[in-house]
């Protein structure tokens, strides 16, 4: 296969520009005929052919100034048309025609259950028109939808300006969105929903019309969504000032959906399951991801739509800009430790593993071949962080200022992320020079912390401590640099006594760590200081800091940071789990017993923390903190540190369980808090089997998606008859609910059983299943490579000849997703070579197979360099 990189070092602006397109399509399974009508100019003096980029289309007919072009005049090949003419400005004119109803890839123009939608980022637009197709080129757009009147609703970005009769049978409605945008923001969708329509007014007076697309009879099940946009709209005034821009604002939820959703100028469309929610089908956690997401996709609206990426690569300007402030917005909606802690563990499973992979690349990358690649919990996630790192260091006030002063510069454009970084630099007085090296160095720098004590002879004891910072080589990239790192830090006794150091580097919490090392002593009348480093995950780093079981319990009973009282929990559980790897038949100690009950008997009316801090770190965390890896033993290991955590504690966890009154459901962060932490307990009381029957009555009993699955989950570590039966009458109830079935589906996936593979083939021909279905693909194929360690990890290798087998066909149909769940197959490298030998092996079959999609090829090529 020839694939060709495209780097960010190979930048050129753009040859031509398109003021205006005018769009008229006509819909039709098969046949859409779509008319385009570019207002063309030359940018500067060359004479270059207009190059417009084109994918799957069938060229009709192409004209300049309404004159046709004869066949010397353009030359059209599988990927391109380009047109020659002296003309400096003109009107180009292009008919073509796709297929939407063989669009399987999700991308470009296709059939959703019956509706047409559109997905234009990040390269989709070339399916649909020929373009130059880059998100630098921004124009105006009318668009024209033409339909058969059997398709009643036909929506495009901006505002109606007209509609009518084309004749008897057809219809037609024209849009204006008076932004510029450039391509990918462009979406259209047309199809019979039920609509729920609501109103915002902004506070400068403005009245925006709210409509939300669903599919028929799921109409009261998009209330949260559209009560969340509202509480988005406002929140973004409240905090940044900024306002919503056009009359209207539509968000239209359909099936098939390759990602969460997508941000199109006033017309988002959105993955279902990040738009339908009620009490009985979703559980609090959906009940979060669709606020967030809702949140997410508004906020694109500056973020991304009004100050738009130069090039593909500047996608952490808009992602990771973008996550931070949803990830802002939900703190505030709901409650800021328990986001903090879900973010920190994406990025400790994900993003920790993406950077010790041969996928590992900065947050802008340097080198992309297929772009949809690079929607990666690097770019997203990690560059949330670096953003949060800019609000950390200059303050709310100064990031607002920062971020003013973008808007101010750069409305209207499409910039860099050295764009965003000099609108910030404008807003303080710290050098942020080394700063930007999160931009351009990827890997995860390592943290690490030494303690040295010295006595005086006045009994006053020099306590020396020295930070110092590693990043390893990543496959991308050999050479490190320092990095510039806000550690918080708090220095405390074991009464919780806070010290400040001599040097008063340490400056309200926070240590600038920038060099190799740095050293700050203290002073103090004993010799137990605990050193609590990284409060609130103030970097995206790993932390090694050899503290004893003592210095971890003191951390959790004294250290004012919420998130490293959690983290210092996490810590003690990982120590125990490497003990039992390493003497499988040792028992954890009794100080590690008491201390987990003092522990919950300080937080017993904390129900937050305590939940958070009674879940025993996953897997795939549990990985990054290790190396060549032993999935078995690991597994092994884990699973016995939670059968000791269970019956060592058997009756506090059941006294918390006990406390948590049953009340009926409300969606409020205390009654969340409640579910969550008993949901924790119960799926640790239900490793033992004298209260299965707790786990059975809370399934019969639950008035909620929450607790339904919190005992279903739950029923993983229950008898196999107990399991299957619950698993039976879930399905019963739930078989018309394609969403809540992705649950089921999820669950069956991930148990630890020997007939896995049967299993996993029988859902897959479950009735409800398609492969052509994205979101049924990811709950069963998806989550048995990423969540079912113990099988997918299989020793002889047949784990990984599974997911293969089943890529090698989903390639065919959905590049996209293959190549998403190809992910943890590429992440061979930190496991023990009796799993590498094998995983290579089925890589090596991906990469041997013909006509395998660029996506795959990228991913699969990099990881068996
Ligand atoms: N831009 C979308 C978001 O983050 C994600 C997306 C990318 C959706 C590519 C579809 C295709 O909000
Ligand atoms: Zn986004």
């Amino acid at each position: 296969m020839s694939v060709q990189a495209k780097r960010r070092a190979d930048y050129q602006p753009p040859a031509f520009s398109i003021a205006t397109v005018d769009l008229h399509i006509t819909l039709h399974p098969t046949q859409t005929k779509v008319i385009s009508t570019l207002s063309v100019t030359r940018n500067g003096v060359h004479d270059t052919p207009l190059v417009l980029d084109g994918d799957n289309l069938s060229l009709d007919s192409i004209s300049i100034n309404g004159t046709y072009l004869s066949d010397n005049e353009y030359t059209v090949t599988d990927s391109a048309l380009s047109v020659v003419t002296e003309l400096d400005e003109f009107v180009l004119e292009i008919t073509n025609t796709i297929a939407p109803e063989h669009n399987k890839a999700l991308e470009g123009l296709y059939l959703s259950g019956g509706a047409y939608c559109t997905q234009c980022e990040a390269e989709g637009f070339r399916r649909i028109t020929y373009f130059m197709d880059r998100p630098d080129v921004l124009s105006v757009y009318t668009v024209t939808v033409v339909a058969d009147k059997s398709v009643p609703m036909l929506l495009a970005n901006g505002n109606p300006v007209d509609k009518g009769e084309v004749d008897e049978n057809t219809h037609f409605v024209k849009w204006h969105d008076p932004h510029p945008k450039p391509c990918y923001l462009f979406a259209l969708v047309a199809g019979d929903f039920d609509l729920l329509t609501d109103s915002y007014t902004t506070t400068s007076g403005k009245e925006v019309a709210l409509e939300l697309y669903v599919d028929k009879g799921k109409k009261s099940q998009g209330i949260f969504a559209l009560e969340s946009l509202k509480r988005a709209m406002k929140w973004d005034e409240d905090v940044f000032g900024l306002e919503y821009d056009l009359d209207i604002y539509m968000i239209v939820a359909v099936d098939f959906f390759n990602m969460g959703a997508m941000e199109n100028k006033g017309l988002n469309v959105f993955n279902s399951k990040f738009v339908l929610a009620d009490q009985k089908s979703a559980t609090d956690d959906d009940f979060f991801n669709v606020e967030s997401v809702i949140a997410h996709e508004y906020f694109h609206n500056w973020t991304g739509n009004r100050v738009t990426c130069r090039d593909w690569f500047q996608l952490s300007l808009k992602e990771g800009l973008t996550v931070f402030r949803d990830q802002q917005f939900s703190a505030d909606m709901t409650s800021a430790l328990s986001n903090r802690i879900k973010h920190v563990r994406v990025m400790r499973e994900h993003q920790f593993a993406e950077d010790a992979s041969a996928m590992s690349h900065p947050i802008r990358p340097e080198e992309v071949i297929e772009m949809n690649n690079f929607y990666t919990v690097t770019v997203y996630d990690k560059g949330a962080e670096v953003i949060r790192m800019f609000h950390t260091l200059l303050g709310p006030d100064g990031f607002r200022r920062g971020m003013d002063e973008y808007f101010r510069r750069h409305d209207g454009q499409a910039v860099t992320c050295d764009d965003f970084i000099s609108a910030m630099q404008s807003a303080t007085d710290i050098d942020l020079t080394q700063f930007t090296r999160w931009y351009s160095q990827s890997g995860t720098p390592v943290i690490s912390v030494a303690h040295s004590t010295e006595v005086n002879d006045d009994g006053i004891v020099k306590h020396s401590f020295t930070l110092s910072q590693h990043t390893p080589a990543t496959s991308d990239q050999k050479e490190k640099l320092p990095l510039y790192i806000p550690v918080n830090i708090e220095i405390i006794d074991d009464e919780g006594k806070s010290y400040t150091d001599n040097e008063s580097l340490i400056k309200n919490g926070m240590v600038i760590l920038k060099d190799d090392s740095m050293r700050f002593t203290v002073e103090a009348k004993t010799t137990n200081l605990t050193p609590v480093v990284l409060g609130n995950f103030s970097a995206p780093a790993k932390v090694e800091n050899p503290l004893g079981t003592e210095s971890l319990l003191t951390i959790f009973k004294h250290a004012k940071d919420p998130f490293n009282r959690w983290d210092a929990m996490q810590t003690l559980y990982d120590r125990c789990v490497k003990q039992l790897e390493e003497s499988p038949e040792s028992g954890i100690s009794n100080e590690i017993w008491n201390g987990i009950k003092q522990a919950i008997a300080q937080e017993q009316n904390n129900l937050e923390l305590l939940g958070e801090c009674l879940v025993i770190p996953s897997f795939e965390t549990l990985c990054q903190s290790r190396s060549n890896i032993n999935v078995s033993a690991l597994s092994k290991a884990r699973k016995a540190f939670c059968d000791q955590f269970a019956r060592g504690l058997e009756k506090e966890l059941l006294d918390i369980f006990n406390s948590i009154e049953q009340k009926a459901y409300s969606y409020t962060q205390s009654a969340i808090n409640e579910r969550r932490c008993k949901n924790v307990v119960l799926a640790h009381l239900a490793r033992l089997p004298q209260h299965e029957h707790i786990v059975v009555s809370q399934f019969d009993s639950a008035d909620n998606m929450t607790d339904t699955l919190g005992a279903l989950g739950s029923a993983q570590h229950c008898s196999a008859s107990t399991f299957d039966s619950l698993m039976a009458q879930f399905e019963e109830t739930w078989n018309h609910d394609p969403l809540v079935l992705d649950k089921w589906f999820a669950l069956h996936a991930t148990q630890n059983r020997d007939d896995i593979f049967a299993t996993i083939t029988m859902l897959c021909e479950h009735p409800q299943f398609a492969m052509s279905n994205p979101n049924r693909v990811r709950s069963v194929i998806g989550s048995f490579a990423f969540y079912n360690s113990e099988k997918f990890h299989a020793v002889d290798g047949s784990g990984y000849k599974f997911v293969t087998d089943y890529l090698l066909k989903l390639d065919a149909v959905n590049p996209q997703v293959a190549a998403r769940i190809v992910t943890p197959l590429t992440q061979w490298q930190g496991y023990a070579s009796e799993h590498q030998v094998h995983m290579k092996q089925q890589l090596g079959r991906l990469l041997n197979h013909k006509g395998l999609s660029k996506d795959l090829f990228e991913k699969v090529s990099k990881s068996l360099a």
